[in-house]
């Protein structure tokens, strides 16, 4: 398979063709990072291509993702979150923990961690464990519209490269809204996407919205900071390639589901590059 050109036009990959509706999408993006967590143990080369390409390779290895946060945005998301040693953090769909445990690690905060993967929570676990976390830090299952956490609970709330997934993104922020204190900070970095160009594309093709801005203030947030993430493009086309590049090694490493998925994933990230932005926004529940 080739990189898809400006005009997104790349064929679509099984796992997230099919069924486009909001319960459809939601388990095959669910199932297809649950493959990819499930195998990340068995072979460093997909962590090593991700580390590489697609956030620069310089967030600590014990923190690795498979998002695109580098180390400066995830520092300007703490910055404007704010958060202070003993604060309740709530990461959304952590997936296998890195950048929440990242979060608590800097800050002193306690960690709670969301995320609909099995495979992921156990990993994110595990590697509280490696960290010397595990005191501080749980993590859940749920999803943004239902996380399962009392009202109230979080002093902070942060998601990376995830918020695009929410099958209702008004719900989603309403969720977030009630589960922060009065005064509690938010901070996300995730993609928007057009829906007169995303209409019926699978995953993408679910609730897309344009702007989040719009959203956080109908839902009673006061925004503090709204922007662009610079880079972003070049970072997901490079690690397109050498995921697509090194399939038959994913696979041997990995299993033959999960390099299926990393390639999917990679897919439809490079397919944003024509139809979509990547934002960082920060906003708090008024006092
Ligand atoms: C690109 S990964 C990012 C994970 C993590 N934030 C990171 O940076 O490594 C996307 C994550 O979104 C999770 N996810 C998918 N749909 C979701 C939903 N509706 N609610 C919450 N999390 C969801 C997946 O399980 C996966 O862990």
């Amino acid at each position: 398979m080739s990189p898809p050109g400006e005009s997104g036009e790349a064929a679509l990959p099984e796992d997230f063709s099919g069924d486009v509706t909001g319960d459809g999408v939601f388990l095959a993006v669910r199932d297809g990072y649950d493959a990819v967590y499930g195998a990340l143990q068995r072979g460093e080369t997909f962590n090593g291509i991700w580390r590489e390409h697609a956030y620069g390779g310089d967030f600590p290895a014990e923190f690795a993702h498979i998002g695109f946060l580098t180390v400066s945005e995830a520092r300007r998301m703490l910055g404007l979150l704010g958060v202070r040693d003993g604060d309740v953090l709530v990461d959304l769909a952590c997936g296998a923990g890195g950048p929440g445990l990242w979060a608590a690690q800097e800050s002193g905060a306690s960690l709670i961690g969301i995320d609909p993967s099995p495979a992921g929570l156990s990993a994110a676990r595990e590697r509280a464990q490696q960290v010397g976390l595990a005191e501080r830090s749980r993590f859940a299952d749920g999803t943004f519209e239902r996380t399962g956490l009392v009202g109230g609970v979080a002093d902070a709330v942060m998601s990376a490269d995830a918020f695009q997934y929410a099958p209702d993104k008004q719900a989603a922020l309403s969720e977030v809204f009630r589960i922060l204190r009065p005064g509690g900070r938010l901070a996300v970095i995730a993609f928007e996407t057009e829906p007169a160009k995303v209409h019926g594309l699978p995953v993408f093709g679910v609730d897309p919205v344009s702007d989040y801005a719009s959203l956080l203030q109908k839902t009673g947030f006061a925004i503090d900071a709204y922007e662009e993430t610079p880079g972003w493009r070049e970072r997901a086309y490079a690690a397109f390639g050498a995921i697509v590049k090194a399939r038959d090694a994913l696979a041997a490493e990995m299993g033959e589901r999960a390099a299926s998925s990393a390639v999917a994933e990679a897919t439809v990230t490079v397919q944003l590059k024509p139809y979509g932005r990547r934002t960082l926004f920060a906003a708090r529940r008024p006092a």
